[in-house]
């Protein structure tokens, strides 16, 4: 989507530091990170060894590390630390708000007992033969075990690799299989938009794939409307490696020590999409990610002891990673967790959550944000929203006509929008204005985060641009000089997969795989990938990922998959397809291939355009140019370029003239 710089007022926000005081100290903490972040790493975290050296390692090797000889444990920083700062208080404190799929089905946990459940689990891990540096797949609906069981797994020096529950069974199958992941953590079922989702049967269904049935010993289901009740019968079939984890945890001693981990020791991996079909499993480490998920929470959304912040992504993506679960409880203040959808039961859901918690921050996507503006202002304007502080938005750029909505509408022009790029490998923040200190124009992420260098390269030559173009604008690669902590250490099992696609493209630098504009006053404006990744409604999907899903079925000879604009979505999927000989184009054959890309991935990859073709733009060599196909879905047919190195260029025409009728 692209931003408007002729809209790009700026707007005022409350003030503490000054803008001045933030360059500042911005500029200290890129000329000398070591002092910065080594101060911030005493002050942000408890250690029970501290650190010999800030930090090591460089790009070129992807060896960077953070703290090390450092030794801490994060749920210890995120519940004891805040329960032992101020035993009266904190220990009555509300951790963790939840609000179910149906609006009246709320629970309110304080850190006494978030600490003490996290405990239970943490010995009912332990007592499953779970050990420090086991991977532990979790695929669970938004309900506050979520939560609890990735804490858990940091307590005892497990690694999580949450998978989102809308991934399919085949999709869950390949990333236990990648991790070889021989614990999985699940639940019966969960709840969206008043409907059931049999999250076990999905579990029973991947174990049948791939090298599934061979690696994963146990099965821990937690049951979404248990009880309490051990003797019942488990509202699911039993197999042998099924645990019941709701009884098994109750039977455990909340408490358990601690494990001590060292500042590099892994933390967490999570799968996220790339150029090819196979999803990268990034990992990251212990200390590095808590110092950077504590200090952007704060200080990106203000907060402030009392506040109620609510991050309403799922804990299946890196948003719900750091911003739901480890960066509000590392501050010691109150998440905010939510099950359903922004439009259950009616579009004032969000509105009506605010009013009745009294929500200081509220965090969504551009998605949601437009889809929720289309219902109009009713919504927003019947609820008691006063209680707001700061908007965020996250996930794709936000067009400014949705950011004024968000401002203006939800916000009451009273709220900071604070727009936060970032991605799953850089842990948390890396651009965004601060509430009160950078002013805002909208559909611009601002400046960068403390410790971040962000340059704007020249995608040809991989130099910094250092002329503007005639709107005083330098427009190019979006790409980070310096490592910081919350960066990801490395692709599970597959170093060499890392280097490549993030520090040897433009060596000396992070890639991003963004385009960015950077305006006069050095304000960034995201544009969107450069890569073979589509953002869709906020989720990030590799367009291989989606072919293969369509090649899977014996009527596809060959797919091509590419991004189309869509007023809600950011962008719809758009997949071109060649038949095998044989089958014909019918309306039961689109819903198959429809199906197909729900089996192999999720629904939420299904295309929303399927343009069967006799062939596709391909070179003499055989490469398929998206170049083309993404110019024809976005209409802009007159500026097709080259299109004589192609082997059949009249392949071209048939394909605007389909594309046309379809659309
Ligand atoms: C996009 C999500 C514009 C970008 C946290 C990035 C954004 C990808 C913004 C990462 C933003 C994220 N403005 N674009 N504020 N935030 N993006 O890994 O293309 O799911 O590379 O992380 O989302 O997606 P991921």
């Amino acid at each position: 989507m692209s931003t408007d710089h002729q809209l790009a007022k700026i707007f005022p926000s409350k003030s503490n530091i000054t803008l001045d005081q933030y360059k500042e100290l911005h500029k200290q903490s890129i000329e000398d990170p070591d002092t910065f972040w080594s101060k911030a790493a005493k002050e942000y975290l408890d250690w029970f060894r501290p650190f010999d050296k800030v930090s090591d390692g460089s790009f070129e090797h992807g060896d960077v590390r953070w703290f090390q000889g450092g030794k801490l444990n994060v749920s210890y920083n995120a519940l004891d630390r805040q329960i032992g700062k101020n035993p009266n208080k904190r220990s009555n404190d509300i951790a963790l708000v939840w609000e179910g799929d149906e609006p009246d089905d709320i629970r309110k946990l304080t850190y006494e007992e978030v600490l003490r459940k996290v405990c239970q689990i943490a010995n009912a891990l332990l007592r499953m033969g779970v050990r420090k540096g086991d991977i532990v797949t979790v695929y669970m609906p938004m309900i506050p075990e979520l939560a609890m069981t990735m804490l858990a797994c940091t307590r005892i020096g497990a690694v999580h690799s949450v998978v989102f529950a809308g991934f399919s069974a085949e999709a869950l199958a390949q990333r236990i299989s990648a991790a070889q992941s021989q614990v999985l953590i699940t639940a019966d079922v969960g709840c969206r938009g008043g409907k059931q989702i049999p999250l076990k049967d999905i579990v029973n269904d991947s174990l049948t794939k791939m090298d599934c049935d061979s690696i994963v010993k146990h099965v821990l289901v937690w049951e979404r409307f248990y009880t309490g009740d051990a003797e019942s019968t488990p509202p699911y079939e039993m197999s042998a490696r099924d645990v019941r984890m709701d009884p098994l945890v109750a039977v455990q001693r909340p408490y358990c020590p601690p494990e001590h981990m060292d500042a590099e020791d892994n933390l967490f991996i999570l799968y996220t999409s790339g150029s090819t079909g196979k999803p990268k499993g990034l990992l990251h480490t212990t200390g590095g990610y808590a110092l950077y998920a504590k200090m952007t929470t704060q200080i990106s959304f203000d907060l402030h002891p009392g506040d109620l912040f609510a991050c309403v992504a799922d804990c299946g993506w890196i948003t719900g990673h750091t911003y739901v679960v480890y960066g509000p409880l590392l501050n010691g203040s109150t998440t905010f967790m939510f099950e359903s959808t922004p439009v259950y039961p009616d579009e004032g859901r969000y509105w009506d959550m605010v009013q009745r918690h009294k929500i200081t921050q509220f965090y969504t996507a551009p998605t949601a944000i437009r889809l929720l503006m289309r219902y109009g202002d009713e919504a927003p304007k019947k609820y008691d929203l006063s209680s707001l502080k700061v908007l965020g938005t996250v996930g794709e750029p936000i067009n400014p006509e949705a950011w004024r909505w968000y401002y203006e509408v939800v916000g009451n022009s009273n709220c900071t929008v604070v727009d936060t790029y970032w991605q799953t490998e850089t842990g948390g923040h890396v651009i965004t204005n601060l509430p009160g200190v950078t002013p805002m124009k909208p559909g611009s992420c601002t400046l960068p985060f403390y410790g971040v260098n962000a340059a704007v390269l020249d995608p040809q030559s991989g130099k910094e641009l250092t002329e503007p173009d005639e709107h005083g604008h330098y427009e190019g690669v979006m790409a980070l000089k310096q490592p910081w902590p919350g960066m990801a250490r490395t692709c599970l099992g597959d170093h060499e997969r890392y280097l490549n696609v993030y520090f040897r493209p433009y060596p000396g630098y992070y890639f991003t795989g963004d385009t960015v504009s950077r305006d006069e006053d050095g304000f960034h404006f995201i544009i969107g990938r450069m890569d073979d990744v589509i953002n869709v409604s906020g989720h990030r999907i590799g367009t291989a990922e989606v072919e293969s899903a369509l090649v899977a079925h014996p009527a596809v000879a060959q797919a091509a998959v590419v991004g189309q604009p869509h007023d809600i979505k950011g962008q719809a999927i758009c997949a071109f397809v060649m038949l095998t000989v044989g089958y014909e184009e019918t309306p039961e054959l689109l819903k198959e291939l429809r199906g197909s890309v729900r089996t192999e991935i999720g629904a939420f990859c299904t295309p929303d355009l399927i343009v069967v073709t006799p062939s596709l733009p391909m070179t003499r060599s055989g490469k398929i140019m998206r170049r083309i196909l993404r110019k024809i879905v976005c209409g802009e047919t007159d500026s097709l370029g080259d299109t004589s190195t192609l082997a059949d260029p009249s392949i071209v025409d048939v394909l605007i003239t389909k594309v046309g009728e379809l659309t």
